[in-house]
C-alpha cells in the first residue's frame, strides 16, 4: 500500500482566519483515520507565509514538492494531494486552486473558476437568476461615488429594509443591515474598503435554511434541507455564528416544510450544482420568506467546526465525512 501526501492547509488572510483553524482540526481527525494518508498540516499566516507547527516555514515548488524555505538542500515532500481548508482568500477564493492547476496537483474542492464565481456575491446572484433560481432583488455597484449613492438611495425607497454587503467577503463580516429610517451612505463607504464591488439587498424577514451538496459513491447528493435559528433581534452576525454567547441554533433537518418547498431547494441547488460546474462540496444557503425559497449564497469550502452543518446534513443524509473524504482523496 503506498502513502499518499496529503497537503492539509488552513489559515488564510481573511477575517475566516481563526475558523479555518477549527475546520482544519476536523479534517485531521478524519484523516488520522486512514493508514494510507500522511497528513501534512501547513498554516497559511496573513502575510501569506506558509509555516508548520513550529513556526518552520514552507513553499510548495512547481514539482509539487514542499520544501523547507530555508533549508538548502532540503530535498522536500513530494505532494499527492492538496486540500484547502480555507475560508475566504486564498482557499475559498479560487487564488490557491489555480496554482494547484498550474503545477497539475490535484486537490478537493471547487476549480479555480467556480471558486471565484461563488466567493464572489455579484457573480453568484447573475448566475442564479441566468439559471432560473429566485434570490433577492439586488443591484451592485463597482465604484462609490455619488450616482451610486443616489441609485442606493432610490433602491432602499423602493424597498425599505436593505442589506449593504461587500462582493467578497464571508462569516457576516462586510454585511451591514440598514433600516428603512437610516441612511446607508456610512456602511456604503465602509464596504468598499473590505471589497472591490458591493451589492445591495432587500432586507427579507427570512428562515435561513440550507442543504449540503457533495459526491457520494460517484453520486450527486443534495441533503435534506437544515435551519439555522436566530433570534429575531439580530441576524445571522459572526458572533451569532461562531462566539459561545450565541443564540443561534440549528437544526439539522428542518421542520415544517411543504414537500414542495423542499423540492425547489433540491431543484435550486441542483442547477447551481451542474450550472456553475461545482465539485466535491458546497454548502448552498437559502431564505425562506413569505413562502417563497430563495438562494442566499454558496460556499464552496463550508465551514467544518464541531458546530458546522455541513458534515451533519450529511450524516443526516446517510454517508459519513470520514467516508466521503477517503472516497474523494482516493479518487482524485
Ligand atoms: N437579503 C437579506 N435579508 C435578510 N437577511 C440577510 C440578507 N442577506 C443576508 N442576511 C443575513 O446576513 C447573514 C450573512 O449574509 P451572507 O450573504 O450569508 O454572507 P456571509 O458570506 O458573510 O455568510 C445571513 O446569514 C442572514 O442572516
Ligand atoms: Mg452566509
Amino acid at each position: 500500500m503506498t502513502t499518499k501526501n496529503i497537503l492539509l492547509l488552513c489559515g488564510g488572510g481573511s477575517a475566516e482566519h481563526e475558523v479555518s483553524l477549527r475546520s482544519v482540526k476536523f479534517f485531521e481527525e478524519c484523516l488520522s483515520q486512514f493508514s494510507d494518508f500522511r497528513t501534512i498540516k501547513i498554516e497559511i499566516d496573513k502575510q501569506g507565509q506558509w509555516v508548520d507547527g513550529s513556526g518552520k516555514r514552507y513553499l510548495l515548488d512547481g514539482k509539487k514538492f514542499l520544501r523547507a524555505f530555508e533549508q538548502d538542500g532540503d530535498p522536500g515532500l513530494k505532494i499527492d494531494v492538496a486540500i484547502p481548508c480555507i475560508h475566504g482568500y486564498p482557499g475559498e477564493t479560487g487564488d490557491l486552486q489555480s496554482y494547484f492547476e498550474m503545477i497539475h496537483l490535484p486537490y478537493i474542492g471547487c476549480n479555480s473558476e467556480t471558486s471565484k464565481m461563488c466567493f464572489n456575491k455579484i457573480t453568484t446572484k447573475m448566475w442564479a437568476t441566468a439559471l432560473g433560481v429566485e434570490n433577492t432583488p439586488y443591484i451592485f455597484f463597482s465604484e462609490n461615488n455619488e450616482i451610486t449613492d443616489s441609485k442606493v438611495l432610490e433602491f432602499q425607497k423602493t424597498y425599505g429594509d436593505i442589506v449593504v454587503k461587500a462582493s467578497n467577503q464571508g462569516s457576516s463580516v462586510g454585511c451591514y443591515m440598514v433600516a428603512a429610517n437610516e441612511s446607508p451612505l456610512k456602511v456604503l463607504k465602509e464596504a468598499f474598503t473590505l471589497s472591490p464591488f458591493v451589492l445591495i439587498e432587500k432586507r427579507m424577514r427570512p428562515r435561513e435554511l440550507e442543504v449540503s451538496v457533495y459526491e457520494f459513491d460517484g453520486k450527486f447528493q443534495v441533503s435534506y434541507p437544515g435551519e439555522i435559528l436566530t433570534p429575531s433581534t439580530t441576524f445571522y452576525t459572526y458572533e451569532e455564528k461562531y462566539s459561545s454567547a450565541s443564540q443561534s441554533t440549528t437544526m439539522v433537518k428542518v421542520e415544517n416544510l411543504t414537500p414542495d418547498q423542499v423540492q425547489t431547494i433540491t431543484d435550486y441547488a441542483t442547477k447551481l450544482y451542474h450550472g456553475l460546474k461545482i465539485r466535491h462540496l458546497s454548502r448552498i444557503d437559502f431564505f425562506l420568506d413569505n413562502g417563497k425559497i430563495y438562494l442566499n449564497e454558496i460556499n464552496t469550502f463550508p465551514g467544518l467546526t464541531s458546530i458546522s452543518m455541513f458534515p451533519k446534513m450529511m450524516e443526516a443524509n446517510g454517508h459519513s465525512f470520514k467516508a466521503y473524504i477517503g472516497q474523494l482523496i482516493n479518487n482524485l
